[in-house]
């Protein structure tokens, strides 16, 4: 599916009175007066203080640090690959990465959508979209929930969501009739090699296909690939972005990914379209 670029860009919608924002130089404020400031980094919080639910919801930084460095590595390279392709095959001329984290696959989908394309990411943490918006020019960040998307009806023809939580009903309204949902969850192997070495009985990642409330199923790629001979700080690094790591101690950790010699990643990537 081929989508011509629609001209005008996407508006915020005010998180208070969901009405339309307008940018003015260092804020954005809607008809209502409620303001909401653009930070040096370029990025804007639209995430009101009643509409968390932890004093700093999402991911911390420690854990974005982590997440970064493994990332950046390239161990993923894969995944990034495989989403490309995806991508290749929509054509959005308008893409939202929900969730987004420090922004790496926002950054690596960046430079091979079309020209014109327009990407924008969001993620409740705000450390996230911190670091996320330093590293890049050229991409949309806002701190929000994705339980109350900060975009009017049918924004998007694509919509990605990389391991992160998700609303249906949000997700159906902001995406346009024709959109496309690709959804990255991991697959019953994913660093299977981790949960053997925590786990007295391991519970592998389900293979069913999820249903989502108003989304037809379309299709799934699976896209497993073996981490072999990393350094052990990659391995590291990886324990500590995800939970897995909060179940052993620094001396565990460190003991585990020195004997670890290799590690299997594995992904499904599925594709939904609006219906029912
Ligand atoms: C497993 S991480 C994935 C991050 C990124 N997609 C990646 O793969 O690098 C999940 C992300 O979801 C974010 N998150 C958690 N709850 C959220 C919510 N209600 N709305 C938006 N983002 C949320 C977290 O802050 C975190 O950055
Ligand atoms: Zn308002």
């Amino acid at each position: 599916m081929h989508f011509t670029d629609p001209g005008n860009t996407i508006a915020y919608r005010c998180p208070l009175c969901h009405t339309e924002l307008q940018q003015a130089e260092r804020y954005y404020h809607c008809d209502n007066n409620h303001h909401f400031d653009i930070a040096k980094e370029g990025y804007v919080n639209l995430l009101p203080v009643q509409h968390k639910n932890s004093k700093q919801p999402g991911d911390n930084k420690a854990m974005l640090q982590q997440r970064r460095q493994f990332l950046q590595s390239g161990a993923y390279q894969p995944l990034v690959d495989a989403l490309i392709a995806v991508m290749h095959q929509l054509q959005p001329a308008r893409l939202l990465d929900s969730g987004c984290g420090e922004g790496y696959y926002s950054r690596q989908l960046q430079h091979t959508v079309a020209t014109g394309t327009e990407l924008h990411a969001m993620d409740i943490s705000k450390a996230a979209i911190q670091l996320a918006a330093k590293q890049s020019t050229g991409i949309k960040f806002c701190v929000a929930s994705a339980k109350e998307l900060p975009y009017p009806a049918a924004s998007f023809d694509a919509i990605l969501l990389v391991c992160a939580p998700f609303q249906h009903s949000e997700l159906q309204r902001v995406l346009n009739e024709q959109g496309a949902l690709v959804m990255v969850s991991a697959a019953p192997k994913h660093l299977l090699e981790f949960k053997q070495d925590i786990y007295q009985q391991v519970k592998l990642h389900s293979d069913a296909i999820r249903s989502i409330h108003g989304f037809v199923h379309q299709q799934r790629q699976h896209c497993a690939f073996v981490l072999s001979q990393l350094p052990a700080d990659s391995y590291l690094s990886l324990l500590n972005m995800t939970p897995l790591g909060w179940k052993l101690t620094e001396a565990q950790k460190q003991s585990l990914c020195n004997r670890l010699t290799q590690l299997q990643a594995d992904f499904y990537i599925d594709v939904y379209r609006k219906g029912s």
